[in-house]
């Protein structure tokens, strides 16, 4: 097992390791922490019996072959003496209050209703433990945002009632949160916990993480990614989030801790950056070295405490305020030390590009217009372990402002509004002022009409394979050439939810979705959610992964890498081409449902952590599909609410972190986003797409949009259909129509090509954007049918249970359709998978006749059947049955128009007649 080179045990392994280094310690008054082996603790909060491994929708929906929660893990750890009555009256209460899951997507409670306690409980609980552990949980997701509301970002009365009698009763305790990101801390002060841990949602290994950091196993070096404001009010966007229809980024670039530092310190409980560990370092200045490009910094790092641990380096910069205006603090760099023992030391290396230092002028106050500028003046670097701590340790000083590039208007809003900047106050203080934002002065359209791509005159199918192109034998434009405009109409559109074309239930099909594209050698790719893990609605088995914000208070590039070369191996044995993630969207503001996929409110961090997880999954041939490009910073009618940014916010912040997973982490596949940003939706905006992503910073591959994602015609309503638009800008693949030859969306792609409103050119180049991914992706060698060595020690990897899930037939029914018998195994513990699609109409029912022969008269013997892993009905045969019976049962309404249909034998001597699906 331990030569395999896949092997399940090292995924967790890792995968431990990363739930724990993503753990931050904010609190651990006296040392409270590590806890002995045989500390007495007594559990309180649901939470400890419902781990929540990750948030909902696309970034949660793996299935797993286990979870290891808090329970799980106290328990195959075999650690502390933990108070069984205490858990014994939780257990109790659980069965009355079970978990409530909601009803379907983004219906599931962000919190669950809490045990209330009575205060003589928790004495005699105090009684027989010493230390108390709280556990309290959130989970988040996508198409509901947060609110500053109680069981959202706010505790609920009964989660502060528990906090209250337990810290009062035990003078020892421990607060640990299982939240997808941060929520308000204002009850730190109030109840005074003596530590307290950020474990967010750890993925299936996540409960061993925490135990691990509880015990002392792993020593914490996790760090805040987002500053904790003492309130959601603090944070400088919360005027101007969540509105239906436009949210002005007023902020501009003062997002998180850039705003923080320079104008609210006080605001600040916990600074970005923070986390405790349960030794100490020192850090030491060592080596600075200003170069032509970049700053580079040598710091000595030395363990000089108790215990083994990592520590966190992170440098800032203090540019001059000069005529842009900046940010008191910016991360321009960061590293994490090996595992260093007391007293040793190491030194790290970090190196700051001057382009991070740099800043961008969009009004042109600086004389140069459109340029990244070091205006000129000192440039201070600090250095520390968080923003606030981080202390001064050298500068460069220019005499003169210096230009890095110049670049073109792009992206600019179309709004006027006010942004904030600083001004100098009192004292040499930062206050705040505010000046009008630069609008829009280019029309980009007039700019996509100088700069269309040449077409190539249509030839008709001529023999040539896309792997002749592969093979140098003609080139991408000769093989282009070939395809009419229904296959270049076809070609950009993807096939899904669960295209049963691909591997079973993943979110899309692209590439030869239609015989005719099939004919031309072009592969179909394979494309899965997502942030935590492969989702596969079939019901097979995936690895789940720690969420986003646990992964990058890591601070590890190293270990993400490693990680998702995991995710790699897992990906290409699953026959998936592209992980549709990470999500790397910033943590503009704590609202934000999905926040908990995404990395940060720095884009550095956030582009570092992208760019890592891209090199993991690279090293096995596949990629990631990074998302969601850009400003989804909003849940709330995610497809029509407006972000209005200023160009300056979009290239410091926003665009940023796609910009170095593009740059270092050579991404190749991109989704747009839902909602529309300065007056285009993302998918057609051809600035985005095309001047900046493939221009500027020379991107070479696909963008894709989000699922059923809108686009416009400039100055026009959003609309699925308007794809036309989309593959104008290099919105390469719309996602996705159910059949992409009988276009279900009804696109205006043919119309606009025949108008040429759309030019042919264009079409040709979004098919050769497809094409060149697909060639780099384990989809061309499967096209080929070439099997890798590495493909087949992967397949060797595959044990038996998880093939016979993977064998998944698929029933097509046009009316009514037979279930071949030979497909269904009716003996004792077995399950057939099959995935149902429907042609034309979208309801259907199942029959079968059913008898059992030869069983005792008493037994019982059970068919569960299962829609989407949902149970329809559970139908339970006596031995007494031996006629055969009929079973009908209405399987309701399909999504998109496929199901996977499970039947489940838990015991043996069912028989099965006469089963069929028919559309009703
Ligand atoms: C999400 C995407 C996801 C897609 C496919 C959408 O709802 O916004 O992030 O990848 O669905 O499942």
């Amino acid at each position: 097992m331990g030569n395999r080179i896949f092997d399940l045990d090292r995924y967790a392994k890792k995968a431990r390791e990363a739930a724990a280094e993503g753990i931050v310690m904010l609190k651990n008054d006296n040392h409270l922490l590590p806890l002995a082996k045989d500390t007495k603790v007594a559990l309180f909060g649901r939470t400890q019996f419902h781990y929540y491994k990750s948030g909902t929708g696309s970034g949660g929906l793996v299935n797993t072959k286990y979870v290891i929660g808090i329970w799980e893990a106290l328990e195959m750890e075999k650690c502390f003496a933990v108070n069984k009555t205490v858990k014994a009256v939780y257990e109790d209460w659980l069965l009355e209050h079970p978990f409530e899951t909601g009803d379907g997507w983004a219906k599931e409670p962000w919190f669950q209703e809490e045990m209330p306690l009575k205060a003589e409980f928790v004495e005699e609980a105090r009684k027989e433990s010493d230390v108390a552990i709280i556990v309290i949980g959130r989970t988040a997701g996508e198409d509901k945002d947060n609110k500053a509301e109680d069981g959202s970002y706010l505790l609920t009365k009964e989660e502060r009632d528990m906090l209250n009698k337990v810290c009062a009763v035990f003078e020892r305790t421990i607060v640990v949160l299982n939240v997808g990101n941060i929520i308000d801390m204002k009850w730190v002060n109030e109840v005074n916990p003596s530590s307290v841990l950020y474990v967010w949602q750890g993925g299936q290994e996540g409960g061993h993480g925490i135990i691990d950091v509880l015990n002392g196993t792993v020593t914490p070096s996790g760090r805040l990614t987002d500053t904790i404001a003492s309130d959601i009010t603090d944070y400088p966007s919360t005027a101007n989030y969540g509105d239906d229809d436009r949210n002005l980024y007023k902020e501009d670039i003062y997002v998180g801790y850039r705003y923080f530092e320079t104008f609210a310190k006080d605001k600040v409980l916990y600074p970005f950056g923070f986390g405790l560990s349960y030794t100490a370092f020192d850090k030491e200045l060592v080596g600075m070295e200003a170069e032509e490009d970049k700053v580079t910094f040598q710091v000595k790092v030395t363990n000089t405490g108790e215990y083994e641990g990592k520590e966190v380096v992170q440098i800032y910069c203090q540019a001059p305020q000069g005529k842009l205006g900046k940010p008191a603090r910016v991360l321009c760099g960061f590293t994490k030390t090996k595992l260093l023992t007391p007293e040793d030391d190491t030194i790290v290396t970090i190196s700051c590009p001057k382009y991070f230092l740099a800043s961008y002028d969009d009004s042109g106050v600086t004389g140069h217009r459109y340029s990244y500028v070091m205006e000129e003046g000192s440039y201070q670097f600090y250095m520390g372990g968080d923003v606030r701590e981080a202390s001064r340790v050298g500068e460069i000083v220019l005499d003169t402002l210096t230009v890095l590039e110049t670049f073109e208007e792009v992206i600019a809003p179309d709004v006027s509004y006010q942004r904030m900047r600083p001004a100098a106050g009192e004292n040499g203080a930062l206050t705040i002022s505010y000046e009008a934002v630069p609008v829009r002065t280019v029309d980009p359209m007039k700019r996509r009409g100088e700069n269309l791509p040449v077409e190539v005159a249509y030839t008709g199918d001529q023999g040539w394979k896309l792997v002749d192109v592969f093979e140098g034998k003609v080139s991408m434009e000769t093989f282009i050439a070939q395809l009419s405009d229904e296959d270049l109409c076809c070609i950009v559109r993807g096939e899904g939810m669960c295209s049963p074309k691909v591997t079973p239930g993943t979110a899309s099909a692209f590439g030869a979705v239609t015989e005719s594209l099939e004919g031309f050698g072009i592969p179909l790719g394979c494309c899965a959610d997502g942030p935590s893990g492969i989702r596969m609605d079939s019901g097979s088995l995936a690895f789940a992964m720690p969420n986003g914000t646990c992964l990058a208070c890591s601070f590890n590039e190293e270990l993400l890498q490693e990680l998702y070369e995991f995710e790699g191996m897992e990906l290409r044995m699953n026959h998936i081409d592209t992980l549709l993630g990470p999500g790397m969207n910033l943590h503009r503001n704590p609202m934000n449902g999905r926040n908990f996929e995404y990395f940060s409110e720095d884009p550095l961090l956030t582009g570092r952590m992208a760019a890592a997880q891209l090199k993991g999954m690279h090293k096995y041939g596949v990629t990631g599909t990074i998302k969601h490009f850009i400003c989804n910073n909003q849940e709330h009618r995610r497809n029509d609410a407006e972000a209005i940014v200023s160009e300056r916010a979009l290239r410091e912040l926003y665009l940023r972190g796609f910009e170095i997973a593009v740059k270092e982490g050579d991404a190749y596949s991109i989704m747009s986003t839902y909602g529309p940003v300065n007056g285009f939706w993302t998918s057609t905006n051809y600035d985005l797409l095309t001047t900046v992503l493939r221009k500027e910073w020379g991107f070479k591959g696909i963008v894709m949009t989000d699922w059923w994602a809108k686009g416009n015609e400039p100055g026009g309503p959003g609309d699925v259909k308007n794809t036309s638009a989309m593959v104008r800008c290099q919105n390469d693949l719309y996602m996705v129509t159910t059949d992409a030859k009988a276009n279900t969306q009804q696109d205006d792609s043919m119309e606009g090509l025949i108008n040429n409103r759309t030019t042919r050119g264009e079409f040709q180049r979004s098919a050769m954007n497809i094409c060149y991914a697909l060639m780099k992706l384990p989809a061309f060698l499967r096209v080929q049918g070439i099997e890798t060595e590495l493909d087949r020690q992967l397949k060797e990897c595959i044990t038996e249970e998880e093939m016979e899930l993977r064998d998944i037939k698929i029933l097509e029914v046009e009316g009514e359709a037979e279930i071949p018998l030979e497909w269904i195994d009716t003996r004792k513990g077995k399950a057939t998978v099959l995935q149902v699609v429907l042609k034309g109409k979208n309801t259907a029912r199942l029959t079968f006749l059913s008898r059992v022969t030869g069983a005792e008269e008493l037994s019982q013997i059970p068919v569960s059947i299962f829609k989407d892993k949902q149970l329809v009905k559970t139908v339970t045969l006596t031995g007494k049955d031996s006629e055969w019976k009929e079973v009908s049962l209405d399987l309701g309404e399909f999504f998109g128009n496929t199901c996977f249909l499970k039947l489940y034998f838990g015991q043996g001597g069912m028989e099965l007649k006469e089963c069929k699906i028919e559309q009703i």
